[in-house]
């Protein structure tokens, strides 16, 4: 049973059909505009919702590939029509790009720093009914902005061979340029009129206003959930269960004896990979596998049970194996295959349905510190597609070994990955596609 006609609905099954928001991001350099938009966007196409990112300083670069500070002095005339030119440049491209008709969400990533500026971007996209947010994010911790500064601006294109320390000092010099013309997002009262959400040192105040929409109202509550704190999410399947040996999917079963091993041994993993002393909460479905794999965890590891991590459900399928299942429902077998993010099992899900339940667990972890998860193949595949930004096509085939423990650390852009393995044998429960491998045969199996 494939769904069709979904693609224009998202993953929070709304309507998306005719929406078309252009997020203006607002800000001084450093202030996380760039961190902001493209998290904003991995998680609206994770999502399903089409979105993009126009990047004013990628378009001055064609041009300006590592300016000075003095460029953007606004005194200095041939800067100013460099700048403005970028940013004609991006608009015009975000608008042809909405034109076209695949995009729902743009983001328009600039300084955006002055009322006229925003004004020029709100007339152009509401001619073209385009609904506008304006997102600023301000800081005024001088030795966060200038970690930032150090942790990204020194290893920018801009300074690309320039010695780091004059590189942040040139930086710092730019944003007294900028810090010379900005003005705060309705700062006197003359944008009331303007959707607009000011985040004020990373979440510490946030004032809202004029949001209607359900979609934008879905951004600003994902804005709210960030910080950047220096944390880690530990994904592992639980041990190896009496299915897995079977090749059954889906059930209730327990462990095997060498799920039981794991059990037994992930405590150790985890207290070497967190290190001692670490808070950690853990997080496990409601299933039996997964509850047991988590049960030898250190008495002090707060633990919870999501149904929302369940695995996947196969509806008709659960307790089959793959063989059965090309044996009885071989129309299905060959759909799943074609399709295998928008196949729903019978009285099932699919992945994207998977996905829209995994919402809440997202938003939960972007809040959270440390997290432990203890889940299953399908749901591990939709959490880590997030973090990985992994397309759909992609994220239902990958293989994700038993016994293993990946530990995914969000950084600036991107996130590091680390995986160990136990060393305890389990089957692998990779099928590829077309096949009906039994969970002990895999053909082929990849690694990510
Ligand atoms: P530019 O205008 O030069 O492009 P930017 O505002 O886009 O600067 P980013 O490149 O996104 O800045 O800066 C990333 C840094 O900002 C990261 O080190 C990140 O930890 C930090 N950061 C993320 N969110 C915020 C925030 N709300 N306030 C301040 N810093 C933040
Ligand atoms: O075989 C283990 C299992 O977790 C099943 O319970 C589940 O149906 C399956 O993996 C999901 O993987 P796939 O989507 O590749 O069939």
């Amino acid at each position: 049973m494939v769904e069709k006609g979904l693609k224009k609905t998202n993953g929070l099954g709304v309507q998306v059909e005719n929406t078309k928001i252009c997020v203006v991001m607002v800000g001084l350099p450093a202030r996380g505009k760039s961190l902001i938009a493209q998290k904003v966007t991995r998680y609206l196409k994770w999502l399903s919702i089409e979105a993009k990112v126009f990047n004013v300083g990628t378009y001055r670069r064609t041009d300006t590939p590592k300016p000075t500070a003095d460029f953007f002095d606004t005194n200095n005339p041939a800067g100013e029509k460099m700048r403005r030119a970028a940013a004609e440049a991006a608009l015009s491209d975000m608008l042809k790009w909405f034109r076209a008709g695949e995009g729902t969400i743009a983001i328009l990533d600039a300084t955006n720093s002055t009322r006229v500026r925003r004004r020029w971007i709100y007339d152009e996209c509401t001619k073209e009914g385009i609904d506008t947010l304006f997102v600023e994010s301000r800081c005024d911790d001088e030795r966060l902005i200038m970690a930032n500064i150090l942790e990204v601006k020194t290893t920018s294109p801009d300074y690309q061979g320039t010695d780091p320390e004059a590189a942040a000092l040139d930086f710092r010099n730019r944003i007294r340029n900028y810090e010379k013309v900005y003005e705060t997002v309705d700062g006197d009262g003359d944008e009331k009129d303007l959707t607009y959400v000011k985040i004020m040192n990373i979440g510490a105040q946030v004032i809202i206003n004029q949001i209607h929409d359900y979609l934008q109202s879905r951004i600003v509550y994902y804005l709210m959930n960030l910080h950047i704190k220096p944390r880690s999410i530990w994904l592992s399947r639980h041990g190896e269960s009496m299915y897995n040996l079977s090749g059954q999917i889906g059930g209730d079963a327990e462990l095997s004896s060498r799920g039981k091993q794991y059990a037994l041994k992930l405590p150790e993993l985890v207290r070497q990979s967190v290190g001692d002393g670490r808070p950690l909460t853990v997080w496990t479905s409601t299933l039996r596998r997964a509850i047991s794999t988590g049960a030898h965890l250190p008495a002090n590891y707060n633990q919870l049970q999501w149904k929302a991590l369940d695995e996947l459900d196969a509806g008709v399928c659960d307790g089959l194996t793959y063989a059965d299942i090309k044996e009885k429902y071989p129309e299905d077998f060959a759909a799943r295959d074609e399709d295998k993010y928008n196949y729903r099992y019978r009285g099932g899900e699919s992945y994207r349905d998977v996905v829209i339940r995994l919402e809440s667990i997202i938003m939960e972890l972007e809040r959270s510190e440390d997290i432990l998860i203890i889940t299953h193949q399908a749901v591990l595949r939709c959490i880590y597609a997030y973090y990985k930004e992994k397309s759909q096509s992609e994220s239902p085939w990958m293989a994700v070994p038993l016994h293993t423990l990946i530990k995914l650390t969000p950084k600036a852009y991107g996130t590091h990955e680390e995986r160990t393995a136990a060393g305890i044998d389990a089957v692998s429960t990779w099928r590829g596609k077309g096949s009906v491998a039994k969970h002990e045969d895999p053909v082929g199996e990849p690694t990510f």
